[in-house]
């Protein structure tokens, strides 16, 4: 298959596939996610994001109607029947379905799959940002299906030619991005806001730390702000998509740009790990 979508056991593409109007995500967006990149038919770092899935189902009490090796099983499963081996696996669990009430339905959950092409890129060049004010709620450690603010943030980039959009909360600490983690490098340091509620726990941010360690780079899980962006040696988001992408500006005014060498570094070390682990 080109693109293929799954709903509760039933396989089609994606283009194809019907959803019924009454699952809660067509309400409320009453959900959890997760997005990941499958090479050679591999997927990446699959055990990480089954596990951050059942964490946020759990933070929501949704219970996923598989066990974690079930659904990973599944995954691979699904894997195999496509045409191409390089893809973005894209899964979510909504809290089943009924009439519109803000109450739990009294019925198991559902579990949609897509999976579509995709290739990683590991182009090196720098990308802008642009900054705005963090108006999402106070549950950003949970990967929901809740993601307005995110996409208007996002769009906003786009609109101004941008890569991401970064985001701050009063006192202008930095958060995280529109769709990614962001991280900066001050003084052979690489800073990146704490795992508290207000940003997501990034897969790919863990493998950013974990790199830093590898190649001795002194990690510091403390909160920044927008000055210290703007001050930054090195300016780096992450995603599972785009796991280690560098900024050369925010705002309009050049910054970052100026450790080359960890960036180079670090981007080796994480894309030598992707391509290792998907042979
Ligand atoms: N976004 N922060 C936010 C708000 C995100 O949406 C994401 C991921 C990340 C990075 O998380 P990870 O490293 O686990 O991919 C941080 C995905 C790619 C998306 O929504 O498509």
């Amino acid at each position: 298959m080109k693109e293929l979508g799954y709903y509760n056991g039933r396989i089609e593409e994606l283009s194809e596939m019907m959803i019924p109007m009454n699952d809660r995500a067509c309400w409320f967006g009453d959900g959890v996610y997760e997005a990941q990149l499958c090479r050679n038919y591999h997927i990446f770092t699959l055990d990480e994001h089954v596990d951050r899935l059942f964490r946020s189902a759990a933070m929501l009490e949704i219970k996923i109607p598989v066990t974690k090796d079930e659904l990973k099983k599944l995954l691979n499963d699904l894997v195999q029947k496509m045409d191409d081996g390089d893809l973005m696996l894209y899964y979510q669990v909504t809290r089943g379905s009924g009439k519109r009430n803000h109450a739990f339905p009294k019925g198991p959950a559902n579990l949609w799959v897509t999976l579509t092409p995709k290739s990683i890129n590991p182009d090196t060049t720098p990308v802008s940002l642009i900054t705005a004010e963090d108006t999402r709620f106070l549950h950003c450690n949970i990967k929901t299906l809740n993601l307005l603010p995110s996409v208007m943030a996002n769009q906003k980039a786009i609109s101004a030619g941008c890569y991401e959009c970064v985001l701050y909360r009063p006192g202008e600490r930095v958060t995280e991005c529109s769709h990614s983690n962001v991280h900066i490098i001050r003084d052979g340091v690489l800073y990146t806001a704490p795992t508290d509620h207000l940003i997501l726990a990034g897969i790919a941010r863990a493998h950013l730390i974990a790199a830093c360690k590898k190649l001795g780079i002194p990690v510091s899980e403390t909160p920044f702000t927008l000055t210290d962006l703007r001050n930054a040696d090195e300016i780096i988001t992450t995603s599972s998509t785009a796991p280690c992408t560098r900024a050369c500006q925010v705002d309009g005014v050049p910054a970052g740009m100026k450790r080359e060498d960890l960036f180079m570094a670090l981007h080796d070390e994480i894309f030598g790990e992707f391509m290792r682990d998907t042979q």
